[in-house]
Parts: C-alpha cells; structure tokens; sequence
C-alpha cells in the first residue's frame, strides 16, 4: 500500500452527528482546530429519521453559540405533555412545575444547522470515508481513514473525540480490563410511523394501555410522527396500514380522543436498550453521546445526552488550550456520567411505566396504574417528571 498522506490537527472528532459537530464548532470559536472523521455521506445522515425533542438546555446550546436560531423560528416549543392512562388523559405543565419548556425539533435539523454552519466557518468535516480506525490512544493518538477518492491518510492529533455513535469503533479501543459495560435489554421495541395527517393533539401523549404504549408526537402540519409498542422481533413490512391504525386506536382512543389517521409514508421498527460503558475516557481517547452511552427513546435524552457531553468535553478542551491544565479534562468522565445516569433512571422509569410487558400479571398492570396515579395526582410527582423531562439545571 501506498503511504498514508500525514495530516495534522489538536482534536480528530470521529462521528460528524450532532456530538462531533458540535463539539467541532465549539472548539473553532475558540481557535481550537478540529478535523472530524464521518463514515456515512451527508445525504445519509440527513436522511435518517430521528426523535425531536430538544430540552432548554441544548436549544440554548444550538442558539447561543451562534449555531442557528432556526430551532426558535420553525421548532415548536412545548410547555407541557400528556400522560394517558385508563382513557383520561393528565397534563404536566412544564411552565407551571418548573418554569420550563422543551423544544420539538428533529434531530435531522439539529445535524443540518450544525454541517451548514461548519460548512461556512470552513470547518474541516470529511463524510463518506471507508475504513476509519483509531490507534495509539495512550500516547500519540491517530486516525487512519480512506476518502472518497481512495486517498489513505494517517491524521495525527493531541485528542480523539469519539463521537461515533451507538456502534461505536472508538469504545471497543479501550482495554477491556480498563471500562466496564452496563446493558439493561427491555422486552418491547417501538414501531414508529411518518403519516401524512393533520396534528391529532397540540402536545405530544404518552399513554399506557392494556393494549401497550403508544406516543403522540408531531412533526409539521401534514405530517406526524408516532409510535406504538411492539414486539422486539416484529417486522414492519408485516403491517399494512389498517393494522398500524388499529394499534393506535385500541391504545390512545376513547372520552373523546380520536387520533388522526392518514397514509403511513414511512414505518420502522426501533430496538432499544440501555447501554453505558464508563469511564468514558481513555488516553487520549474521550467517548461522547452514543459512543458510550445509548438509553430508551421514551425520556427524549439521547440526543440531550450527547449535547451535554460535548459540553463539558469542550470545557475540558478550552481549559487544556488556555491553561495547560489537565484538570477538566480528567474531571469529565465522572462529570458527564453524573447526567447519564440520571437520563438512565429517567428513561427506564419512563419505559416501565408506560410499557405494558406482554406477561403482565393483574398484579403488575394494577400497581402500574397506581404508579401512574401516584405521579400524576401530586405536584410533587408531577414536578420530578418535568423537571427530568425539561432536563435537569444546577447540580449534577
Ligand atoms: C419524536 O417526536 O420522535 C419523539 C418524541 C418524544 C420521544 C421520542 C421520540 O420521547
């Protein structure tokens, strides 16, 4: 083989998702060089159909450090969601609770602001490369990676930032006799749909049923983004569309409520599970988003997740490049993981409790309602889920 083209940087981000994205741009405002490193084209990425809703946090995040404020003009923003239960459905007011919102804005809008701005700052983002792998994580990291053309090159950095998602190459770097993996398997998955349908309801419904969980949620004014319960095994070609509507009808319908129904345009089913390897540090290697940690989607934190990470990985960064002090850095295993394990217990407890498991005892359904009644009858109850829901402020 040729020899690799040697190129040179302070941090290789490997994964150009929102993680590596937007840790690239915080680092370019602050002089700080970054190459990121992307195995998918830009067109796949955009094309890839992800959860929407974004805490105050991470919409402060995309807008004050001048990402874009696109989220505020063409998100919507929430002040609250609907937990269904027994047919009646409960508000938690967000505004009321805690003084805060969320935001409904894809993912995919959150990856298309974060490239075009990359884009016209001049930031270095190489997608569709073959064969990226990262080597020397202890002392003198490096990325290996083909382009397009079939270019090899060697980019050497002080830092890799692996921000490559939930199939991660940079995490399998670390010695296993260094990290230690968490997994919890649930046994139920999500068949989510893209219909073509008006809103059935202004704020997006979780509801539990005999039947099993259902969302509500939305995307623009014609089209609608739901989900329901389903087997972990199913296949979603196996669904036509009077099936799919007669999942959701037999779960969120009654007193009144009726979802609006519509041609299905897209339909899949999501595998989840909860999954965190820690630390998330090695070397010279720091994991982030994904890469280390993967939670059930009905909490809403994965992409939060990732986005704080990035935080507070910057500051590691920032600190480092000012200061010469390592201190951040060596912090920001312990500092991340803080918020990662509070997002796991929020989106177990979320899946527990909504989810009906197919072996339900009556024993379990009649002390699951009583869960959902104990939280949706006290402010107190009502104000963990919203201020974990919003996502958490002060403290770790
Ligand atoms: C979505 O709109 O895709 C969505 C919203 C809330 C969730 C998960 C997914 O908890």
């Amino acid at each position: 083989m040729a020899q690799r083209k040697v190129i040179t940087t302070q941090v290789a981000i490997m994964g150009a998702g929102p993680a590596g994205l937007m840790l690239a741009h915080l680092l370019a405002k602050a002089g700080i060089e970054s190459i990121v490193v992307e195995l998918r084209s830009h067109q796949e990425i955009s094309e890839t159909v992800r959860a929407g809703i974004l805490e105050h946090g991470s919409v402060n995040l995309l807008v004050d450090s001048g990402v874009s404020d696109r989220v505020l003009r063409e998100g919507d923003r929430h002040d609250g969601i609907e937990l269904r239960f027994n047919g009646e459905s409960h508000r938690i007011d967000f505004q009321d609770l805690v003084g805060e919102s969320v935001w409904l804005y894809p993912q995919t809008d959150v990856f298309l602001d974060l490239s075009a701005r990359r884009k016209a700052d001049g930031g270095d983002v190489r997608y569709a490369v073959k064969e990226a792998t990262i080597h020397d994580i202890e002392d003198a990291p490096k990325v290996w990676f083909t382009d397009e053309e079939g270019v090899d090159y060697e980019l050497q950095a002080d830092f890799i930032a692996g921000a490559d998602g939930s199939r991660s190459h940079c995490r399998a770097q670390i010695p296993e006799a260094r990290r230690k993996r968490y997994f919890h398997e649930y046994p139920f998955a999500w068949f989510g749909i893209l219909a073509e349908a008006p809103r059935s309801s202004a704020e997006l419904i979780y509801a539990n049923s005999a039947n099993g969980f259902a969302l509500i949620s939305q995307r623009t004014e014609t089209v609608q983004r739901m989900y329901f319960q389903c087997d972990p095994s199913e296949d979603a070609n196996n669904w036509d569309e009077e099936r799919i509507w007669d999942a959701f009808r037999s779960r969120v319908n009654g007193n009144g409520f009726e979802v609006k129904e519509g041609p299905v345009i897209e339909k899949t089913v999501l595998k989840f599970r909860s999954f965190v390897q820690a630390p998330m540090r090695h070397g010279k290697l720091f994991l982030a988003g994904d890469a280390a940690h993967t939670v059930p989607p009905t909490g809403a934190k994965g992409l939060n997740l990732a986005l704080n990470d990035v935080k507070v990985l910057f500051d590691g960064f920032d600190s480092f490049y000012s200061t010469g002090s390592t201190a951040l850095l060596d912090a920001y295993s312990d500092h991340a993981l803080g918020r990662v394990w509070k997002a796991q217990q929020f989106s177990y407890w979320m899946t527990s409790m909504l989810h009906t498991a197919a072996d339900a005892d009556d024993f379990s359904r009649a002390r699951q309602l009583g869960e959902l009644r104990s939280v949706v009858s006290s402010r107190h109850g009502r104000a963990y889920l919203a201020e974990a829901y919003t996502g958490w402020t002060g403290e770790r």
